[in-house]
């Protein structure tokens, strides 16, 4: 009976719990089972980080498959990945970093009957093929980015574990993710955040897309909030194992910067669009998430206006304290 209990703890653990979503997640999933049972890691350890931290190379399936039976995890949140724009500089190495890392952590959760798995995938797996606004979850998927090939098989594969092993694997294709606890890297979508930063220290800003290239967007408080509710549906609920579209709000840079003007009417900005255009050309508009509110009862609550006084609230009392060192704005 005591070793019955013992297995039913809930022990986590996060692969990429550096990146801008996994830094943020893990505070999350630490304040949901307890700091004990939230297992962060990463390639690189994090300074100044008190709790349980491995460094994890998720390409060496030994190192994950040791953490894994060291702390008897139950859980996974894979978060690790090469991101759209990053990933272009070296096709196939992402490629091969993308799905190497996340074939080794199905294997070890098949193998060690893992209870659940988070693989997050992404607006990048739609292309030219899918509707534009309103994009279904069941669009066409034709990405046109190594990053987005990679999650749209990704998604493939997750279902394949689900369908041929019984593997429980939940997925969200996240659209922009901002925040203001961490900083992205590698992104078509990151001028968003840094559109923020800029504001807050009135420097000018150089957009990297053209003034009406509208995007997908999402508040960091909503992307996690998605996440734990996904994660938190009976297994029953979920009827898409590939991975669920979920909406925030949608924006071009005209609009942000609109919304930023009134509170700094100076903000300066330049639109200097390059190879991340031509990607961002091929996402969605919009998003349609009925699939997410129907089977788990998806629902944003942030939109342009609360994200931009947040941001520019949260932001300014970090600069304020700290340096103008990026880094040291990290959690
Ligand atoms: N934010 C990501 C990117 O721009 C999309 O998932 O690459």
């Amino acid at each position: 009976m005591s070793q019955n209990i013992e297995y039913m703890k809930t022990v986590v653990l996060i692969i990429g719990a550096n990146g801008q979503l996994g830094s943020v997640l893990t505070e999350a999933l630490k304040q949901k089972f307890g700091n004990s049972n939230v297992i962060a890691s990463d390639l690189r350890a994090r300074e100044g980080y008190k709790d349980t931290f491995e460094i994890i190379d998720a390409t060496d399936i030994d190192r994950i498959q040791e953490v894994v039976v060291q702390y008897k995890v139950t859980q996974i949140y894979h978060l690790a990945a090469i991101l759209s724009a990053k990933g272009e500089e070296t096709p196939l190495q992402t490629w091969d970093i993308n799905m190497k890392t996340l074939f080794n952590v199905l294997e070890v959760c098949r193998k060690n009957n893992i209870e659940k798995v988070f693989f997050p995938s992404s607006i990048a797996v739609f292309g030219e093929g899918a509707p534009l606004e309103n994009t279904p979850n069941n669009a066409y998927l034709d990405p046109a980015t190594v990053y987005g090939i990679s999650k749209a098989a990704g998604e493939n594969w997750a279902q394949y574990y689900f369908l041929r092993y019984g593997l429980d694997v939940r997925s969200i294709r996240y659209p922009g993710v901002i925040g203001y606890q961490s900083l992205p890297g590698g992104g078509t979508t990151d001028y968003a955040v840094d559109i923020y930063h800029k504001a807050v220290l009135e420097e000018k800003f150089n957009c990297f897309l053209k003034e009406d290239a509208t995007l997908p967007m999402i508040f960091m408080d909503d992307a996690i909030r998605a996440t734990l509710e996904l994660m938190d549906a009976p297994k029953e609920d979920i009827m898409t194992r590939t991975s669920y579209n979920i909406a925030g709000i949608s924006f071009s840079p005209a609009e942000v910067v609109a919304e930023i003007r009134k509170l700094y009417p100076d903000f300066e900005v330049k639109y200097d669009p390059d190879f991340r255009q031509e990607i961002a050309s091929r996402w969605p508009n919009s998003i349609d998430d009925s699939a997410a509110t129907k089977d788990w009862g998806w629902k944003p609550e942030f939109d342009l206006e609360s994200i931009t006084t947040t941001m520019i609230q949260k932001l300014k009392a970090k600069y304020k304290k700290g340096s103008k060192n990026l880094e040291t704005l990290m959690l």
